[in-house]
């Protein structure tokens, strides 16, 4: 018979009673060695009198003993227990717990945008001082206001209030008494005329023509002289112009109110061209 066959068996036997072995002797020194300290000291502290001489214990009867000694839970007398009155913790000696600090982190940061908000809405509604276009435009004294003129040759800009300023000739203040309201009549009377820039056509900023000495709409050509007056073109009137105010000799233009121009027709100073056109050729 091949050797290989008798040995199998045979280490497979060893190796099961090898196993057994092990397992008992885990199992008996499992249950002596979990004594417990108490236990062992009770033993050893028990005097050996004349009956445990005679009396023999046996290793399980000590692991029975030592399973109950685990099993059973020590009674504590009700009377050795003293109850006293739950007292909350102090928060300031613990410190700011995680859900105090995001608590207030969020009341924190919805009063900042609450603020922000707030402070933009105000920034928003609170009255701005007006000035400029649309506003009362305080130009200056007459006279200092006539000299400006005189000096950019007739037609004095002004783009604060989107307008001319030229001179009015004092003769012509009668005609003019007969067709412009008293809204601009206190400025014309005290020689100036102040004309919104945009031309009443479709509304093209009219610029002067040096040589003319007229207003001469690029756009479609309308022409007008320099009270604002319609000489030529497709412009349905004479050109828009500002409420005037003289005051202790300071004029101030309103340019919030508009004056419609004067009607096709209208010639108060009688002023023609005084040179080449600057629109349209022609003189
Ligand atoms: S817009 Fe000035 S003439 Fe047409």
């Amino acid at each position: 018979m091949n050797p290989v066959v008798i040995a199998i068996p045979v280490v497979v036997i060893l190796a099961a009673v090898l196993l057994f072995g092990a397992l008992r002797r885990r199992d008996t020194g499992g249950a002596t060695g979990a004594l417990s300290r108490e236990t062992r000291k009770r033993d050893q502290s028990a005097a050996p009198g004349p009956e445990s001489e005679t009396t023999q214990v046996s290793g399980r009867q000590v692991e029975k003993s030592a399973a109950l000694e685990r099993r059973t839970p020590e009674i504590v007398p009700a009377a050795a227990t003293t109850l006293t009155e739950f007292v909350p913790p102090d928060a300031d000696a613990i410190g700011v717990t995680r859900r105090a600090f995001f608590n207030r982190s969020i009341i924190i940061l919805m009063g900042l945008g609450l603020s922000g908000f707030g402070a933009a809405i105000i920034a928003f509604l609170w009255p701005v001082p007006k000035g400029g276009f649309g506003s009362k435009i305080r130009v200056g004294n007459v006279d200092d206001v006539l000299a400006k003129i005189a000096a950019a040759k007739g037609f004095l800009y002004s783009a604060e209030g989107r307008m001319w300023l030229t001179a009015y000739p004092p003769g012509a203040v009668d005609k003019a008494k007969a067709v412009y309201p008293p809204a601009v009549l206190g400025g014309m009377e005290a020689g100036v005329v102040a004309l919104y820039q945009k031309c009443p056509h479709l509304g093209c900023r009219v610029p002067s023509c040096a040589t003319s000495q007229w207003f001469e709409c690029p756009c479609h050509g309308s022409q007008y002289n320099q009270a604002g007056e319609k000489k030529g073109g497709p412009a349905p009137r004479g050109m828009d112009r500002f409420a005037m105010e003289v005051t202790a000799g300071v004029l101030t233009v309103n340019t919030g109110q508009i004056i419609q121009g004067p009607p096709i027709g209208t010639n108060t100073t009688g002023q023609e061209a005084e040179g080449p056109h600057c629109v349209g050729g022609g003189h």
